[in-house]
């Protein structure tokens, strides 16, 4: 497919590039700031920036694409992950700023140009237990996409917003929306440089709702998205099967989750965060554990 790919210079972005760029699709990366990878024309614009948006929405994608002179196709998919990705980083308003109306114009310029598939980073941080004032519990676990989504952070409550934008426009459109409550992004070196303290104290996963998603599991995730059409909008969870600490799923409930209720029997390693609508939805299918990637 050829692919317009928001936010494809940052830390999730790259590797899900690079994995569809592996899979043979054809990927033009918006972003402010350049990604070096064979294969992946950059194009420097601003989400803020509507008529940026409905500028490369209709732009080449390569100097290639000048050659059989019919003009710049139209692309198949936009897979947007441009944002501001967390809270203190910038103000609060400016991040609400960014990513509220970055995500208008990216979705509103790709419906217009008559793009059918939109897939975009939505966050974890929904579900309003990552960025709460103080300790906030699940009302439930394992939590899915039916859990309430009241946070109150700015981030967060651009990621809520955007999900409603998205839900408004695939109403009108009727095309294919597909919002990724992504939760924290794991990239490959960052195993051995952090997982071993999330073993020694488990405590500090609890924001995290303890689960987490490799950064080449969420470029497959995105990947399924493409492939699967019709589904209209939905959002899904996005995680590892297992938690991230060396804790049994029994022992983290009973220390941090005493009096929330339990909806099913929960495995060894289970993790809190349920995956099971995006497997059985797109055929997603994590590989990469993080015990397969500590050396011992
Ligand atoms: N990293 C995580 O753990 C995580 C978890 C859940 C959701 N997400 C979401 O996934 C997406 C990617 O996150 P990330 O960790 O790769 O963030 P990142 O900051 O590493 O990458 C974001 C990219 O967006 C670009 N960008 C920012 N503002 C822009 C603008 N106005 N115009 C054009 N480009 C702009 C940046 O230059 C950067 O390359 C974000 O939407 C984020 O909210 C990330």
């Amino acid at each position: 497919m050829r692919v317009l790919f928001t936010g494809g210079s940052g830390k999730a972005g790259r590797h899900a590039v690079a994995h569809l760029i592996s899979n043979g699709h054809r990927v033009l990366n918006v972003d402010k700031t350049p990604l070096e990878l064979d294969g992946v024309d950059n194009r420097i614009a601003d989400i803020t920036d509507a008529g940026q948006m409905y500028d490369v929405m209709s732009s080449y994608a390569g100097f290639d694409e000048l050659n059989p002179g019919t003009g710049a196709p139209r692309f198949d998919a936009v897979v947007h992950f441009a944002a501001v990705p967390r809270i203190l980083l910038m103000t609060d308003n400016e991040c609400f700023r960014v990513n509220t109306i970055g995500t208008y114009n990216v979705i509103d310029a790709a419906v217009k140009n008559g793009v059918r598939k939109i897939v975009f980073a939505s966050s974890e941080t929904t579900y309003g237990v990552c960025f709460a004032d103080g300790e906030r519990k699940p009302d439930y676990i394992p939590v899915d996409e039916e859990h309430p989504t009241i946070p109150e952070d700015s981030y967060a409550m651009s990621k809520v917003v955007n999900e409603a934008t998205a839900r408004s426009f695939q109403r009108r459109s009727g095309f294919d929306i597909y919002g990724l409550r992504i939760n924290n992004v794991i990239e490959p070196h960052e195993y051995e440089q952090n997982f071993p303290a999330y073993m020694a104290n488990p405590e500090v996963r609890r924001r995290n709702i303890f689960a987490y998603i490799d950064a080449r599991d969420l470029g497959h995730m995105v990947d399924r998205c493409l492939a699967v059409d019709g589904l209209g909008y939905q959002v899904f969870n996005v995680s590892n099967d297992n938690h991230s600490v060396g804790t049994p799923t029994s022992e983290l409930i009973e220390r941090f989750y005493s009096g929330v209720p339990v909806k099913n029997n929960m495995a060894e390693d289970e993790t809190f965060y349920a995956n099971g609508k995006a497997k059985e939805m797109v055929g997603f299918s994590p590989r990469h554990d993080w015990r397969h990637h500590l050396k011992d």
